[in-house]
């Protein structure tokens, strides 16, 4: 058993980390012949990756997949930790599975993901939910298939996370959910740890891919059909520092346009990182895509600091302000929390200030929850769960005051789309324009992947509908 410790994920060394290359032991690649298998993904981008290696791993062990939990013999569910109801909802899907393993005991069952990286989950499995089968971290997805194979053959669980990162892992299999855009990580881990985050801990310390590893890998990417590539990392304007060579995430995102795959985007960006030379990169290449996620978290210069995001209301806006000048037609999201600890009234005027500012075409945003183990969790906080409720209110109606207000400017124009998904709409398909609005055509199945022009007819806050041009 290997549980994960907290005062050792906070650690980091100095030491570059090693690349190894995926690999399976011929013996394991017929354990799951006959099988099914289910894996439900929690979180961010990242873990939506993750699955799709794992997904991938699984198939290549002979598995196959079932989008029903209860027809299924392996049962993975893949975590987030990033705030208290994310936890909630997997406990309550553990509770399901406790029930489906009374009726059908040889089911095998665990989770992984940022989860199970938290020295509190993984106790509280062992406390009350040892009828899992094995828990493992987000730094041995590789080991999946020796993983599984000692949770099938023996009867106590499994705990298998280690607090530190290990090597990258190059040549992981991936099964993608989409055949025209895919998700390429450029780096791991985060070592920005913001007050009141717990991704550095559960990812460990930020490990950049190599340059021609991500390079070989969008070629493939292009060469196999797809039309978009998002490049994935906690904080992608940091890319490369850890390597201490001469590039940076403005090169990289070059050479990545430069392969001339039709569409590249990429998230996040950490407003710290942020250099000219990224915006003079994004201006100039037409096929890096023209949206920006820029986390603002709090517009309250006393709240930033003790939130450690080393920008402050003015330096955001004046990045905000030289983006939006610099790239035409750009458009800008973010994510923002309300209810940090100490939070005024007047911190929170702060922050609306910002988003009546900046009108955002749309954001995420979230009240605070204390992370175990985050400094933030152990800051005093005063305010009423209520008043914070109220400020989430509040903030709600401007942003999607001003979302509308972005979209109705492409009333009646025409844009590009990559219609990417059927839609939910009868015979309409789904897709996204260059600027990140998600638009519902009508149009036959046969015109999915194709990037097309696009007649806007009609604008929500969420969505827009069209007709092909
Ligand atoms: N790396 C990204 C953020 C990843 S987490 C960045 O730095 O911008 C996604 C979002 O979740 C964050 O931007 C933040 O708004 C929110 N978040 C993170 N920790 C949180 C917490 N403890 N409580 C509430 N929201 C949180
Ligand atoms: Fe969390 Fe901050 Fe790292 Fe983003 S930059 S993942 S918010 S610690
Ligand atoms: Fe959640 Fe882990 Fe992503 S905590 S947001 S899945 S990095």
């Amino acid at each position: 058993m290997l549980k994960p410790h907290l005062e050792e994920a906070r650690k980091r060394t100095k030491s570059l980390v090693k690349i190894e290359d995926f690999h399976i032991r011929d013996d394991l690649k017929t354990l799951g012949t006959g099988k099914t298998y289910f894996v439900k993904t929690y979180g961010c981008q990242m873990n939506v990756h993750d699955s799709e290696n794992i997904k991938a791993i699984l198939e290549m062990m002979g598995f196959s997949e079932t989008f029903d939990m209860m027809d299924a013999d392996l049962i993975l569910l893949n975590t987030c930790a990033i705030r208290e109801n994310a936890h909630n909802k997997v406990f309550g899907m553990i509770g399901r599975i406790k029930h489906l393993k009374e009726q059908k005991p040889n089911i095998i069952a665990g989770i992984c993901g940022c989860m199970a990286q938290e020295e509190v989950v993984v106790n509280e499995i062992l406390d009350k939910f040892s009828f899992l089968n094995f828990v493992f971290g987000t730094h041995n997805i590789h080991e999946l298939p020796e993983i599984l194979n000692r949770a099938m053959h023996q009867k106590n669980i499994d705990i298998e996370v280690y607090s530190c990162e290990g090597n990258i892992i190059e040549k992981m299999p991936a099964k993608r959910d989409n055949k025209y855009k895919a998700w390429v990580n450029i780096m791991y881990g985060c070592d920005k740890f913001c007050t009141y985050c717990i991704v550095p801990y559960t990812r460990g310390k930020q490990r950049s891919r190599r340059f021609d590893d991500i390079i070989s890998e969008v070629k493939a990417l292009k060469d196999d059909g797809y039309k978009e590539v998002t490049l994935l990392g906690q904080n992608v304007n940091a890319y490369g520092k850890d390597l201490h060579l001469e590039f940076d995430m403005s090169d990289l995102l070059e050479a990545v346009a430069k392969i001339g795959i039709e569409r590249v985007r990429f998230v996040t960006s950490h407003p710290w990182d942020f250099t000219d030379k990224m915006i003079d990169v994004i201006a100039k290449y037409p096929n890096i895509m023209p949206y920006i996620h820029l986390p603002l978290q709090s517009g309250s210069d006393r709240i930033l600091r003790l939130m450690g995001r080393r920008y402050t209301k003015k330096s955001y806006l004046e990045l905000f302000d030289k983006i939006k000048k610099n790239i035409p037609n750009v458009a800008i999201t973010t994510d923002i929390i309300v209810g940090f600890p100490s939070e005024s009234d007047d911190d929170f005027e702060d922050t609306l200030d910002v988003v009546r500012k900046c009108k955002y075409d749309s954001a995420f945003t979230f009240i605070f929850s204390p992370r175990e183990g985050t400094p933030a969790a152990k800051m005093k906080d005063e305010t009423p769960l209520k008043v914070k409720e109220e400020r989430l209110h509040r903030l709600n109606e401007l942003v999607n005051e001003y979302a509308l207000e972005a979209n109705k400017k492409y009333l009646n124009k025409t844009v590009k789309v990559l219609l990417d998904e059927e839609s939910d709409k009868e015979g309409c398909l789904a897709g996204y324009t260059e600027t990140m609005k998600l638009v519902n055509v009508k149009a036959p199945k046969e015109m999915l992947g194709k990037i097309v022009d696009v007649k806007i007819t009609e604008v929500k806050t969420w969505s827009m509908n069209g007709e092909i041009a």
